[in-house]
């Protein structure tokens, strides 16, 4: 018989699709994989990027699905579960306490980035009520990362929407509130590809995107565009297992793996369509739009279409996140029920917290800290390339190798039950050899000019 996990289960396959693509797609997907195209080269990024999904991110989201269901608890206590039933060492629940470390530092700076979402809705708010338009979109966004209280504010407000949701749980708190908000964010998407489009520049657009150009990838553009597919997948740091021990059995797990990789990259090239023709339309170069290429950019069409545009727009990209942010929340909350006597309550709101104050160093990065740039990094960012480019890997890394070499195949062919002989081969193929050798690949070539530095050559 199923046994189920103690903190609930998903009511159906719809509603894991829903949580899974509500934890994919957020801030990843419309705030930051534009910018990334832009910073780092367009079409050239923007393949490797799509490599690194097909290669990595699909079958290593199916190994953390699967290794979560098997073992119905918060990750650690899913790998430790695992690595003794397979008769492996205690090694291999290193993923799940390096993704409890990575999901702080990444909350941390997520959170004050949906703060920022939730600000410009609140702008928008005011507008129609009568209050000044966005007439000068970059002076706005300067002021607002000026101000550390403003961001220290809505910072608090994005955490404590997080906090109210996980600790209600996986029933009441996080199926709620996906089912509408996903859709609604897909229609407004759609309305401003169709803005794009009466601007003329969506050939423009699609040829900065798409059309690679190979002599602007380098080993840094590799890192990125991998930390990005980890990132946008919400892989690597055990949140989709987490997820995964609340899905029941039955599901097919190479299904909705499918499905959620497939939602979360349509919706990444979707809001590129949509953003750059608006970026090219207002005369701003479509390469090195950096963080602030939406909050600087989007104002200007909004302007034309209405605030209720900007107020839609920014309302529903805050809930992107919400649904995100929980996921991010989740694994450590469920990992401190399981371990210790806290409450669910005291658990999330602990962690919360915590991570809230981490979310300081982000705040301060852009203002009174902005002169300490380590590696000439602000200090956001470098939280940022740390967790997503190094430790979002790295972890995805130790799971393909443990679900491929390590994990006794009685389990990993259990789970995947509903998959053809071939199919289940090549999955373990994939995560055997290529996902690994890809990620190695990627971390080789970012770490071939540091080396040749440190050779002096
Ligand atoms: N994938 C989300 C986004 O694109 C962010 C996110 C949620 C995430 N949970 C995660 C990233 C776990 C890494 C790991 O916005």
């Amino acid at each position: 018989m199923d046994k189920s996990s103690i903190h609930g289960m998903w009511s159906s396959r719809l509603a894991f699709i829903l949580a899974a693509t509500g934890s994919a797609v957020g801030l990843g997907n419309i705030w930051r994989f534009p910018y990334m195209a832009s910073d780092n080269g367009g079409g050239a990024f923007v393949l490797i990027y799509l490599s690194c999904i097909l290669f990595a991110g699909l079958p290593i989201l199916m190994a953390e699905i699967l290794l979560g269901r098997n073992g119905r608890t918060s990750p650690v206590n899913a790998l430790t579960q695992a690595a003794e039933q397979s008769g492996r060492s205690r090694f291999w629940t290193l993923p799940g306490w390096m993704g409890m470390v990575a999901g702080v530092l990444i909350l941390s700076f997520y959170s004050v980035v949906a703060g920022w979402t939730l600000y410009y809705a609140w702008l928008y708010v005011l507008q129609l009520f009568g209050g000044a338009p966005i007439a000068d979109p970059g002076a706005t966004f300067g002021a607002l990362l000026g101000d550390a209280g403003l961001l220290t504010f809505w910072h608090a407000i994005f955490m404590i929407m997080t906090v109210v949701v996980v600790a209600f749980g996986v029933e009441k708190g996080l199926e709620r509130a996906v089912k509408f908000l996903m859709p609604a964010l897909l229609a407004m998407l759609l309305v401003l590809l169709g803005y794009g489009a009466t601007t003329g520049n969506l050939g423009q657009a699609a040829s900065f995107l798409f059309v690679p150009d190979f002599s602007a990838i380098s080993g840094e553009v590799y890192l990125r565009a991998m930390g990005q597919a980890f990132f946008s997948l919400s892989l690597g740091m055990c949140a989709m297992m987490t997820y995964g021990a609340y899905l029941p059995k039955g599901i097919s797990v190479g299904r909705v793996g499918l499905i959620v990789a497939l939602s979360d990259t349509g919706v990444a090239l979707l809001a590129g369509m949509a953003i750059f023709p608006i970026v090219i339309q207002f005369a701003i170069e479509p390469s090195g739009g950096g963080p602030g290429m939406i909050f600087t950019a989007l104002p200007l069409a909004f302007d034309q279409m209405g605030a209720i545009f900007g107020l839609v727009f920014f309302a529903l990209l805050a809930v992107a996140a919400w649904t995100s942010s929980i996921s991010l929340l989740e694994p450590t909350t469920a990992f401190l029920v399981e371990r210790t006597r806290l409450s669910r309550k005291t658990a999330a709101i602990g962690m919360a917290a915590l991570t809230w104050v981490v979310g300081l160093v982000s705040v301060l990065s852009f203002n009174h800290w902005s002169h300490i740039r380590p590696f000439g990094l602000d200090l956001m960012t470098l939280i940022e390339r740390i967790a997503n480019d190094l430790m979002l890997p790295l972890g995805g890394l130790l799971i393909a190798i443990f679900a491929g070499w390590r994990l006794s195949g009685r389990i990993s062919r259990e789970e995947l039950a509903d998959l053809p002989d071939w199919l289940y081969r090549t999955w373990l193929w994939v995560v055997r050899v290529v996902a690994p050798v890809a990620v190695t690949f990627v971390f080789w070539q970012a770490l071939r000019p540091i080396v040749r530095q440190l050779m002096g050559g």
